[in-house]
């Protein structure tokens, strides 16, 4: 089993100031106990700074996106090298506010991975169905479609894949998937990854939509869930925390 994950996407929020603090408040507990791997995902702006407070910690820096070329004429792009050079070390891609609000397709979402592997960062690869897809009965081929073509970007030889079940209709929504809806996308997804991918031996899937630190014990309990990926939750020290000490500490005995 993975060593479970906590992840908080910041998405486009925060002052400078309030993303240093909640960093270092991050820091300090990862410094305090033995607790799940941890990873902030910053706007780009505050990358740098927020690494700057991460610096030596045991707290993972990541991106939310990335471009999928390493340079050139692409004006208000980022490339993974780039990201990498700040100290990233993570890049989220095909979060599905990517696939809507900026057209990201499946295609457009392995060439992220390709280019997150190309500058050695770990795609953390989202997938989720809608609302209407989950009414139509379609949700495992919708997550399965999704988590094929992000899979088939990753190196054959890859040995650690970080996919992030994420329905769409639980975002921001306080909508939250039950347990046994979570764990049935997960063992898709992991059933996926260990077809297409064997060589990965470090398999993480996280769940991510409306996770709380009411909702998090009971998703996090379940041995299909790996950690959480946490957004307006993530915003603040206390919430975020109570969602990384949700962790049970059986599943804390092996490192990644
Ligand atoms: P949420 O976002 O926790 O605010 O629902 C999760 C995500 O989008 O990753």
């Amino acid at each position: 089993m993975a060593r479970p994950l906590i992840a908080g996407n910041w998405k486009m929020n925060l002052r400078l100031s309030e993303a240093i603090s909640l960093a270092e408040a991050v820091r300090r507990e990862a410094e305090k106990a033995d607790g799940p791997d941890l990873l902030l995902c910053p706007p780009f702006p505050f990358l740098a700074a927020v690494g700057e407070a991460l610096r030596g910690s045991r707290v993972a820096l990541g991106a939310q996106t990335l471009h999928p070329e390493p340079k050139g004429a692409y004006t208000g792009e980022v490339a993974g090298e780039m990201l990498a050079e700040v100290g990233c070390r993570f890049a989220i891609v095909g979060h599905s506010e990517r696939r809507q609000h900026f057209r990201e397709d499946n295609a457009a979402v392995a060439a992220r991975v390709r280019a997150a592997h190309r500058a050695r960062l770990a795609a953390l690869v989202c997938v989720g169905e809608t609302l209407p897809e989950r009414e139509e009965g379609r949700t495992l081929e919708v997550v399965e479609r999704q988590a094929g073509a992000a899979l088939e970007a990753h190196p054959s030889d890859v040995a650690s894949v970080t996919v992030a079940y994420e329905p769409v209709w639980a975002i921001g929504t306080g909508r939250i998937a039950t347990v046994e809806q979570a764990a049935e996308a997960h063992q898709a997804i992991r059933r996926l990854v260990r077809e297409t991918r064997p060589s990965a031996r470090d398999v993480r899937v996280l769940y991510g939509g409306s996770v709380t630190p009411d909702t998090a014990p009971a998703l996090l309990a379940h041995p299909e869930v790996d950690g959480a990926l946490v957004g307006g939750a993530s915003l603040k020290a206390d919430s975020f925390l109570a969602i990384v000490r949700a962790v049970p500490k059986a599943r804390l005995g092996r490192s990644a």
